[in-house]
């Protein structure tokens, strides 16, 4: 069955972005070669718009200020050819149409391509952190867009929680293979794309590199580099529990990476000549067995593929503008049964995080003869309660306890129960008409991968929502948390990025496995029992405790609104003599 679009200009202009790809980049067709093909047209064409923005900012025949201004003009043109569906420039045009197809927010792409055009006045970086944030920038949201599409397709790349540092360390060693195999390019162009922290552990290696000599100097950092980066791509943990498809794609990209590395080591003086690339033998070797792997892999989904936007003689629809999804209009929750009205508070005495644990369900069952899993199941209506009443008042965060590391510990029956119910839930989506950013927090790993696809799946489609942020924290523990920080933290000191004697409570923050989470202002339990349970310990270590004595299920949204009058009522000091000494 033919997926090629009707329209022989957009036809031209797929083939003229896979043509693109083939020859600019090989390693990066190849592997596009191992996704099933209905979907390469549209990650020829997101790498084909990577490029052809790069070349714009590169282009050293013209000064860097028209260069910046080039960019400008085609990042303009794109956002005012997105509701169109259409361009004049082919590569745009395969871009807008890839876009309206797959439903692509665009948007996110927004900072990566400023700095396409940023970058035109030359880039520096004194150490490593500065380097990963500005090829990080740069890579992820890309690599989100192909994310999406896999989405789409219905083979949503589940990266779990605590795999996504290993993710981000990955495309850091993507980014620094390119620049080792790019070296001789960008020396003559007078660029060097590495931080001076790595330059200055080989003293004289800069002054080398700039005049093209291959001194021992640069021999040790090359290899000093190549190390770093196979460290960076062997990341072992990366694909488990991944549909295979990706999986395949993602363990080939780290075999051509390593041979690559292997083509920058091995070329010595000619490196600072010409770009080294693995023999031809060698990519055969990898490729091959890749591409039965691969169609292997992929025959086990099925994919859903979105239809073609339009056919040559129907008349031309306007594609869906790439808006934010915040421009998106929400549905109000539906107000309060009894028709009570939420109280007015003023926003600066709103607190910013109001996080629960919701204590009481099993109570609930048996004080009515029914089983626990009765009690859970009326706890997930007093969730849905709770969160209109949060959206009724503009709270920004919402953090719900809702299983627990111990949790696992209850009769499987139970613990079945409460997964199962969780799984409905996610899956029936009870807040997708109304402006709730969802996320998961908690250890990855042990849930059902239905599960955890499906919170992951929720999480990213609903990132871009900026009213209230859910927090369900499913197998979490503080103390789990802490201790995976610390991980994190180890892992930075090891990889020298860290001083251990220098960190601060900001870089354990940092490290968190959700740093943009605020702290809690208000921590409120139902179930008339005094604890806090292993719950948010870091971010709850200032928090206004509120404690009350009616069961989870029987809560409803004036109980948190009570909770939120009571709070207001508080004087906070946070260790000092001054009430409230912080800004709300
Ligand atoms: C504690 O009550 C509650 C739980 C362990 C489960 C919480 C789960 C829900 C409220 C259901 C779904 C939630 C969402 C977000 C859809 P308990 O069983 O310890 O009660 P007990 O102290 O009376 O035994």
């Amino acid at each position: 069955m033919s997926d090629a679009p009707a329209d022989p200009a957009l036809r031209a202009a797929y083939r003229l972005c896979r043509r693109r790809t083939k020859s600019e980049d090989p390693a990066e067709y190849a592997l596009i070669q191992l996704v099933p093909a209905p979907l390469r047209p549209a990650l020829h064409a997101l790498w084909a718009a990577a490029n052809a923005l790069d070349d714009l900012g590169d282009d050293r025949t013209a000064p860097a200020a028209e260069r910046a201004a080039r960019v400008e003009a085609w990042i303009t043109a794109l956002h005012r050819e997105l509701p169109t569906g259409t361009s004049p420039d082919p590569i745009r045009h395969a871009l807008v149409d890839t876009a309206a197809r797959w439903r692509l927010d665009l948007s996110e792409l927004r900072d990566a391509m400023a700095q396409v055009r940023e970058d035109t006045d030359g880039r520096s970086f004194t150490d490593w952190a500065a380097w990963r944030t500005w090829g990080r920038d740069n890579l992820l949201p890309w690599f989100g867009q192909v994310r999406a599409i896999l989405d789409r397709a219905g083979v949503p790349v589940a990266l779990r929680l605590d795999t996504r540092e290993a993710y981000e360390e990955f495309l850091d060693g993507v980014r620094l293979t390119d620049i080792l195999t790019d070296l001789s390019a960008d020396l003559a162009q007078g660029d060097l794309l590495l931080p001076e922290e790595a330059l200055a552990l080989h003293p004289g290696s800069a002054d080398d590199l700039a005049n093209r000599r291959w001194s021992p100097a640069v021999s040790a950092l090359v290899t000093d580099l190549t190390g770093r980066a196979r460290r960076w791509v062997a990341q072992e943990t990366l694909t488990r529990g991944m549909h295979p498809g990706p999986a395949t794609v993602l363990q080939t990209m780290a075999a051509l990476l390593h041979a690559q590395l292997d083509a920058v080591e091995a070329a010595g003086p000619a490196l600072l000549r010409a770009r080294p690339r693995p023999a031809l033998r060698t990519r055969v070797r990898i490729l091959a067995p890749a591409r039965t792997r691969a169609a292997l892999a992929w025959s086990l989904t099925p994919l859903t593929l979105p239809p073609h936007h339009r056919s040559p003689d129907a008349p031309r629809q306007p594609a869906a503008p790439a808006r934010p999804a915040t421009a998106r209009a929400f549905r109000r929750p539906p107000p309060h049964p009894s028709g009570e009205r939420p109280p007015v508070i003023p926003p600066a005495l709103l607190p910013a995080h109001v996080a629960v644990i919701m204590d009481g369900n099993g109570r609930w069952a048996q004080q009515r003869g029914l089983p626990r899993h009765a009690g859970h199941r009326a706890g997930a209506h007093a969730v849905r309660e709770v969160v209109h009443g949060a959206l009724e008042i503009g709270l920004a965060h919402l953090t719900l306890y809702t299983f627990s590391t111990e949790n696992w510990h209850r009769d499987t029956e139970e613990v079945d129960a409460i997964l199962g119910l969780l799984r409905d839930e996610v899956a029936e989506d009870p807040f997708r008409d109304l402006d709730v950013r969802m996320r998961w927090h908690g250890r990855a790993g042990r849930l059902p991968p239905d599960l955890a696809d499906l919170l992951q799946l929720r999480e990213r489609t609903t990132r871009g929502r900026t009213g209230l942020t859910l927090t369900m924290c499913i197998d979490y523990g503080g103390r789990d948390e802490i201790t995976r920080t610390a991980a994190a933290l180890a892992r930075r000191v090891r990889a020298g990025h860290l001083d251990p004697d220098r960190i601060t409570d900001e870089d354990f923050a940092r490290h968190l496995p959700h740093p943009d989470m605020p702290d809690v202002d208000l921590l409120w339990r139902t179930g008339n029992e005094q604890r806090t349970s292993n719950f948010l310990p870091w971010h709850a270590a200032y928090a206004e405790l509120h404690f009350t004595p009616g069961l989870w299920p029987d809560t409803d949204r004036h109980h948190l609104w009570e909770a939120v009058t009571a709070y207001t009522h508080r004087q906070r000091r946070h260790g000092t003599t001054n009430p409230d000494p912080l800004p709300r």
